[in-house]
């Protein structure tokens, strides 16, 4: 069997959060580890935040503040390619290929694509319609097999596999259809207990906050509903709070989240202690990554260098797999630009 590469994407469109950390960028970090690790490229995704309304100077700020982040989070330029998806035009090529390969009924089954455009009503442009084909793209220029998401990526994913089969039937074989692979973590909630945490509604803390406001964020987080007074006994299976404990307890001190669980249901441990102590735990998990964070954001022109160290790593990959297509599919390729 061939060697897996790996391949995933961020969106640049502000400070990542917990939903972030736990759903992708903690497997990232966790797998650039592993001794027989596989290849492995990280692409921060400017061209997918064009689909929201953003200013170009907060896109250019906000790619260089993620790649901050991702380092501060300990992924390791040394390990994987870090880059900026915009440095690798090859991805713009690839994606309007795809365009016409991929089939207009499986975009228009795509949720994310009806829920976004839901929310965004007065901004619903082509970009967020096609936003999966360009995801094929980014995985597909790299020949990627595995690609590390939260649970909200998988349809998409099955889009990418789709465009891949569909490609490769029209024009030969060409790319492996690239599987997701999911992190352990239990479906986590917002912390005001709605389905989803993200950074708009204001229901889960980034990665950068401040101590102070971690706590005051997680005193008010929502716990299990059915668990109204003090003495009820509780659910830790449905509780938001438990699932955080699972992520930041459960990995160091497997005991104790044995006997948070326990406790929970006994209602010995009430709720406000028990997120006290999550909150002990998130703090001291995030902050050698806030002072990181910090450090590295002083240092924009190092950030900038590491960029190019990564476009370049990522171009040799993308310029062979597209002078490929472009011979299949008929276009020119740079070989014959003369
Ligand atoms: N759609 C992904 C998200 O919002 C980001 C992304 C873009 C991505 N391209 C990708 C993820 C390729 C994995 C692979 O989370």
């Amino acid at each position: 069997m061939p060697r897996h590469r790996i391949f995933s994407g961020i969106q640049p469109t502000g400070e990542p959060h917990l939903g972030n950390y736990l759903g992708a960028i903690r497997q990232w970090v966790e797998q650039q580890e592993a001794p027989d690790r596989a290849d492995a490229l990280y692409a921060i995704v400017d061209y997918h935040a064009l689909t929201i309304e953003i200013e170009p100077e907060q896109l250019a700020a906000w790619t260089l503040d993620m790649t901050a982040s991702l380092l501060a989070c300990g992924l390791d330029p040394q390990k994987v390619t870090l880059f900026r998806q915009s440095d690798v035009p090859e991805h713009a090529e690839l994606g309007w290929i795809f365009s016409c390969v991929a089939a207009l009924g499986d975009l228009q089954r795509m949720t994310q694509f009806k829920d976004k455009a839901e929310q965004n009503k007065d901004n619903i442009n082509v970009g967020l319609f096609t936003y999966p084909v360009l995801q094929a793209a980014d995985i597909l220029l790299y020949k990627a097999t595995q690609v590390p998401v939260g649970e909200d990526q998988v349809q998409h994913l099955e889009l990418s596999r789709e465009v891949a089969r569909r490609f490769n039937r029209r024009f030969g074989e060409t790319f492996p259809e690239p599987q997701p692979l999911l992190s352990k973590v239990a479906r986590l909630r917002g912390l005001d207990g709605s389905a989803k945490m993200s950074k708009s509604k204001g229901n889960t803390v980034a990665l950068g906050e401040a101590p102070e406001t971690i706590r005051a964020k997680l005193k008010v987080a929502v716990t299990d509903p059915a668990r109204l007074r003090r003495n009820d006994p509780g659910h830790p299976e449905v509780c938001n709070i438990f699932t955080l404990h699972g992520c930041f307890t459960g990995p160091r001190d497997p005991e104790r989240l044995a006997a948070i669980e326990r406790d929970c249901r006994s209602a010995a441990l009430g709720c406000v202690d028990c997120k006290k102590e999550l909150a002990d735990r998130v703090v001291e998990q995030l902050t050698p990554i806030r002072e990181a964070q910090a450090a590295w954001r002083a240092r924009p022109d190092d950030l900038r260098d590491l960029l190019e160290v990564g476009r370049k790593k990522a171009a040799a990959i993308a310029e062979a797999t597209m002078e490929e297509v472009r011979a299949r599919i008929g276009v020119r390729g740079l070989a014959k630009r003369r």
